[in-house]
Order: structure tokens, then C-alpha cells, then sequence
């Protein structure tokens, strides 16, 4: 998306503005195929859960990883009107519901759709025995997760050496274990997490088959980093090891799953805010914009993410810091931006803003979120 169009796009729809450009997902989607031959793509929803987006990646034959039954349903749209039959097959195949804790309700209401849920201790497979006896199970583990942006391990994941034990659990309470799922944590620019990850599963399928469990599936996860700068190993070099270790480890017959979000989304949107105050202190110039923490730059907090915000205007840049429309301090994008002298009414971006942004934006304060709006919507 180049400049021009967003300034355009600004100047028709007003800001804030969230632009998703649906050429962009479509470029990820077949970037990603192209790298993973053999992986199935498991869309992350909450990443960014705009049922256009879903529509755009189930368009193109993806398959989804939710995470409450709201994603779910967004999901379930897309296939309502198919045939009974079609749609019980296209749950199976392509819906992974990847929470390994799972309120009672939600159990109940999954039972008749009879998913793959992910699961990582006793008490989970006690309540999913009583209230989706018809799901199948994913054994989600603890993996390393060093240097990723986001850790997700010390909230989830069984212990390896506890894996097997809960397998065996799980079937001794009448459930079907389908196989393993893992996460190396969100933004992975280290691949020996994935290789580690990759092995320790490889130990686990071969431990399992020993103890008469047959393992089908290896789903692993997320992790796959969006391009954010160049310092971001390249997806190709990323692949190429995971490849390897999958060829090495895991018969064709096994059916490997990845759940990418940040790395299909992340870059298909930009935002634009438009300056609604300035101030100089602590002889620092201050810019305040009408998006921020609470809207669309809730990845500033939430996932850990720095945005650049840039101009439209050229001119000689200084040390500045952008803060959000809200009376809280927190509402700070950041303390250390270099843009040029700009007026109130000037508008300022961010690119590859796609992933944990609008997805976790509030209406704090009287705030609504940005307005989104889609280009690219139809394939050229
Ligand atoms: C189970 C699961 N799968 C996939 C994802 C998406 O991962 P990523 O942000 O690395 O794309 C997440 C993110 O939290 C997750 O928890």
C-alpha cells in the first residue's frame, strides 16, 4: 500500500483508519504454502477475527484455529449453508479448537460438532469425557520458547515427560488422542525452538506407539514471524529447517498442522490517525493522535509490538513522542519517534499493523475503535 493511497483512503473514510488489503493475505497465504508444502494452514483467528479476513483465507481452501465460540461461529458462517454432511466434514478436517482449557459450556456446545480440541492435564480430559465425549484431542506441550516476542508457554502445555501418561489417560476415559500440538511462542525468530519442539514430539509419537497409541498428527502451531524488520530470518530459512526435521523425523502418513496468524495478517493492514494535539515538554515535542494503546495500537501493550509511526509530510525530523486520544499515561505509542514539524489536521500511519491490533481494540474512554475498511476484496 503506497503512501498515496493512504492518504487517500484517509482523507475518504476519515480516521482512525484500519485498511486491510486482501491482496496482501492472499500473498502470505500462498507465500506460506509455497514454503510448507506439506502443512495444512490452521488460520489463527484471533489474531484478527474480521469475518473478511476469515472469509478471504476460507476462500482460499484454509482451515481455522479458534479459540472461544465466538471465533468459532465466524467460522461456521462461511459454512452454514453447506449440506449437513459437508459441513460435519469440513469441522473435522479444517476447525481445530486450539484452547487447552475450555469452559463447560462451550464443551457442550462443541460436543455436536465433534471438533479437535487441544487439551494438557487430567482435569481437562475428565471434562471433556463428560461433556464432548465425541471431540478429538490434541496433546498440547510445553515447548522452549527462548527469544520469542510473545511467550506462551508458562500458561500452557504438559510437561513432556507427563505427555505420555496423558495420553494414556485421555483413552482410559474413553477419548481419542489424534496426536500433539505445540507453540514456540508468537513473533519466533529463533528456529531451534521449532527444531527442539519438533524432536521432543518425534520422542513422543515413538514412546506413545510403544505403549500401543498411534499418533496421526503433529500440529505445530504458530510462531512464524511477520517481516516486521530486517533483522526477521526469512521465512524460506525458517521452512527450510522445519522441513528438514519433519521429512527426517515423521512418516508422510502423519498429518502436519500449523496454526500462523501474525505471519498471514500482520502485514495486510495499516492505520492512519490524524493529529489532534501537540505540546512541547520536557523540550520534547509531543504529538496527539485519535488512535492509540486502547484502539488500534493495543499490540504496544498486548503483544509486546513497537510501531513505527511515520509522516506524510517530509522536513527535518526530530525526537518526538506520539500519544493516544485518552486521558490515561499509558496511552503512550511511543517516546521516541523521529518525524518532521507537522500541524494539527496532518495524519500520521503505521504499516504491517494487521496482527493483535484491532483484534484487542476497546472503546475505552468513549473511544470507539478505528474504521476498518477492506481493499482488494475480490481476487484480481
Ligand atoms: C494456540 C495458538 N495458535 C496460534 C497462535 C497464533 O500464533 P502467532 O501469533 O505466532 O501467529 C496463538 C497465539 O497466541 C495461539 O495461542
Amino acid at each position: 500500500m503506497n503512501q498515496k493511497t493512504l492518504l487517500a483512503l484517509a482523507k475518504k473514510h476519515g480516521t482512525p483508519l484500519f485498511i486491510v488489503d486482501h491482496n496482501e493475505l492472499r500473498k502470505n497465504y500462498a507465500l506460506f504454502r509455497k514454503h510448507f508444502p506439506r502443512v495444512q494452514i490452521y488460520y489463527a483467528v484471533k489474531v484478527n477475527s474480521d469475518p473478511a479476513i476469515v472469509k478471504t483465507f476460507y476462500d482460499l481452501g484454509g482451515s481455522f484455529d479458534v479459540a472461544s465460540m465466538q471465533e468459532f461461529h465466524t467460522v461456521h458462517e462461511n459454512i452454514k449453508k453447506l449440506p449437513a454432511k459437508k459441513r460435519q466434514h469440513f469441522i473435522w478436517d479444517k476447525i481445530i479448537y486450539a484452547n487447552p482449557i475450555k469452559p463447560i459450556e462451550t464443551l457442550r456446545e462443541l460436543d455436536r460438532y465433534k471438533p479437535l480440541v487441544t487439551y494438557d492435564n487430567h482435569e481437562e480430559v475428565k471434562k471433556i469425557a463428560k461433556h464432548a465425549p465425541h471431540a478429538g484431542l490434541a496433546l498440547r506441550l510445553r515447548v522452549p520458547n527462548t527469544g520469542s516476542m510473545v511467550e506462551l508457554s508458562s500458561k500452557f502445555g504438559a510437561l513432556p515427560g507427563e505427555a505420555v501418561d496423558l495420553i494414556q489417560y485421555a483413552h482410559d476415559a474413553g477419548l481419542v488422542v489424534e496426536g500433539l500440538s505445540f507453540h514456540v511462542g508468537s513473533q519466533c525468530t529463533n528456529p531451534e525452538n521449532y527444531i527442539q519442539a519438533i524432536l521432543l514430539c518425534a520422542n513422543i509419537f515413538h514412546e506413545s506407539r510403544t505403549r500401543g497409541f498411534n499418533l496421526k498428527l503433529l500440529d505445530i502451531g504458530g510462531g512464524f514471524p511477520a517481516a516486521y524488520d530486517s533483522s526477521v530470518p526469512k521465512v524460506s530459512e525458517l521452512a527450510k529447517k522445519i522441513n528438514h526435521e519433519l521429512n527426517r523425523l515423521f512418516p508422510k502418513d502423519i498429518e502436519i498442522l500449523a496454526e500462523p496468524g501474525r505471519f498471514l495478517v500482520a502485514s495486510a493492514a495499516h492505520a492512519v490517525s490524524k493529529i489532534i494535539g501537540k505540546a512541547v515538554r520536557n523540550d520534547k515535542l509531543c504529538y496527539y493522535v485519535n488512535d492509540g494503546v486502547y484502539h488500534t495500537y493495543s499490540g504496544v501493550i498486548f503483544d509486546h509490538c513497537r510501531y513505527r509511526m511515520k509522516s506524510f509530510k517530509r522536513g527535518k525530523k526530530r525526537l518526538c513522542a506520539v500519544f493516544g486520544p485518552t486521558c490515561d499515561a499509558l496511552d503512550t505509542i511511543s517516546l521516541a519517534e523521529q518525524l518532521p514539524d507537522l500541524e494539527i489536521g496532518d495524519y500520521l500511519y503505521s504499516e504491517d499493523i494487521g496482527a493483535y491490533s484491532a483484534a484487542s481494540s476497546t472503546h475505552f474512554n468513549g473511544f470507539p475503535p478505528a474504521k476498518v475498511i477492506h481493499i482488494n476484496q475480490q481476487t484480481l
